[in-house]
């Protein structure tokens, strides 16, 4: 499996630590930067992932800003795009189970990286359920 990973400033520190994790886990981790703490615009970041994911270059995509809201913001204005801002485990859970996310979201100042680690976890063990999930899936795109 090949797993995109993005950020602004605020979730850099965040974004490099995922990659470094995922990566000591034999996970192949294309990452889209951003490549330090200087400054720069969340929605730049969720585009790169955006085109990435809707060109099939990673199974899966992961998106850090400060909060994870702004970078959720602009990933779902692209079609196709399912950003979940995974900010429990049991949201973690259903993201997958019924929303089928395809890009999952974390907040690089709000949250505990033991608690990030632990979600991305828990969201690529669990299964979509497909069925009328599926059909609810194909009614965002229409
Ligand atoms: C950047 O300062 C911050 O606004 C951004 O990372 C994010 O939290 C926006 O939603």
């Amino acid at each position: 499996m090949k797993i995109a990973v993005a950020s602004d400033h605020a979730g850099f520190e965040m974004k490099d630590f995922i990659a470094k994790t995922l990566s000591q886990k034999k996970i192949d981790v294309l990452d889209l930067g951003t490549s330090d703490c200087s400054s720069v615009d969340y929605p730049t970041f969720a585009d790169k992932m955006a085109q990435c994911i809707l060109a099939h270059q990673a199974d899966l995509g992961i998106l850090v800003c400060g909060t994870g809201i702004g970078i959720s913001i602009r990933a779902n204005r692209h079609k196709g795009i399912r950003a979940a801002l995974l900010y429990s485990d049991e949201v973690a859970k259903m993201a997958k189970q019924h929303n089928n996310a395809n890009v999952i979201v974390f907040g690089g100042r709000t949250m505990d990286k033991n608690d990030v680690l632990r979600r991305i976890d828990i969201f690529l063990n669990t299964q979509f359920e497909g069925g009328r999930h599926q059909r609810r899936i194909d009614l965002l795109d229409l």
